[in-house]
């Protein structure tokens, strides 16, 4: 009995199918009714009992060696028939199509406008110290507008926390670079405020800042209409409000007319019809002393604005946390936003 099952395993290693039929004859030798398992399986009946187990393991082995012969030219075939029958001409199946990030588009955006302007790109790190987050923006130890904002701080010595708005970059490029400067500067901040549908505790800023020699506040005006008329439509009204931040002298609030032509404009408005849009103002002269640029010969202007404030107003977002839960429905519905 051995020697038989012997026989057939080195016939069964020997073969090779060419095509279906020849793997057809072979399955019908070996697998169908008659065939030669099954006769083994009925010889094996009548052996003695003791060689029951060695004999077992053989006849075993060779149907799995069968097995294998037998399905590997199936796989081929059937690859063979898909080929087959693909036609290149039909649609794609787009059905999970994914799509960016409704923060991402806007980003994507922004920077885009400002590249055309002559900006470029910079990034800085999230984990910041007291000088580039505070100090060199002219906000010394004890400087009550610190209390603005709500900070969180990692350790004490060295000291480190994240960066409560992405105006640090600026100091750290002006530290590494001199005038002329152009830059844009996206990135995420951390502020511990409380979670509610208009403030989050993590959002994201961007950044610009132009250092140059005779650079004025008509300038910063300029461009800040011009990217104004880019996001949001030509010939939208804008109004510079004046106020206050430590870095820049003197400061403003920019202000977008957005209309009072429903009840959502009147609610997001305030019923005043104009929206804040972003901080802005002329570089205060102490913070190009704070990073050795030479304020006689040098001005600049910089600006600031929260980049889910600009989607929630572009889309007609009205809670903001739904950009952080990552629900399907939500980010489904920015699948044909292009980005520009
Ligand atoms: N950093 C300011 C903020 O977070 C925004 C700003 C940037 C204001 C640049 C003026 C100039 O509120």
């Amino acid at each position: 009995m051995r020697e038989l099952i012997e026989k057939y395993k080195k016939e069964v290693l020997a073969f090779k199918s060419k095509d279906k039929v020849e793997t057809d004859k072979f399955r019908i030798k070996f697998m169908s009714k008659n065939g030669v398992l099954n006769e083994l399986f009925s010889k094996f009946k009548e052996i003695d009992a003791s060689e029951k187990k060695e004999i077992g393991l053989l006849i075993n082995s060779l149907k799995n060696t069968i097995n294998s012969k037998i399905k590997q030219p199936e796989k081929l075939n059937k690859n063979e028939n898909k080929v087959n029958l693909t036609d290149f001409t039909l649609p794609s199946n787009n059905e999970n199509i994914g799509s960016l990030h409704p923060l991402t588009i806007v980003e994507n955006k922004i920077i885009n406008i400002f590249r055309l302007l002559g900006f470029n790109l910079e990034t800085g790190p999230e984990i910041e110290d007291d000088w580039h987050n505070f100090t060199a923006l002219n906000m010394p130890d004890n400087h009550p507008a610190r209390d603005m904002q709500d900070t969180f701080f990692i350790k004490k010595s060295p000291d480190q926390l994240l960066r409560t708005h992405t105006s640090s970059v600026q100091i750290r490029f002006m530290e590494n670079n001199s005038p002329p400067i152009r830059i844009i500067s996206p990135g995420r901040v951390f502020r511990n405020e409380a979670i509610s549908a208009r403030s989050h505790c993590l959002f994201h800023q961007i950044e610009g800042l132009a250092i140059d020699e005779n650079i004025n506040f008509s300038d910063l005006k300029l461009i800040i209409q011009e990217f104004v008329n880019q996001l949001f439509g030509e010939n939208k009204k804008i109004r510079f409000r004046p106020s206050f931040f430590p870095f820049t002298e003197p400061s403003a609030e920019v202000d977008i007319y957005w209309g009072l032509n429903s009840e959502a404009d009147k609610r997001i408005t305030k019923g005043t019809g104009w929206l804040e849009i972003m901080g802005c103002g002329m570089v205060d002269p102490n913070v190009l002393d704070n990073v050795k640029i030479d304020k006689t010969k040098f001005s600049g202007y910089a600006f600031g604005m929260g980049i889910e404030r600009i989607a929630m107003l572009l889309y007609q977002i009205d809670d903001i946390r739904l950009f952080y839960e990552n629900d399907i429905r939500f980010l489904k519905q920015f699948q044909s936003s292009h980005i520009f």
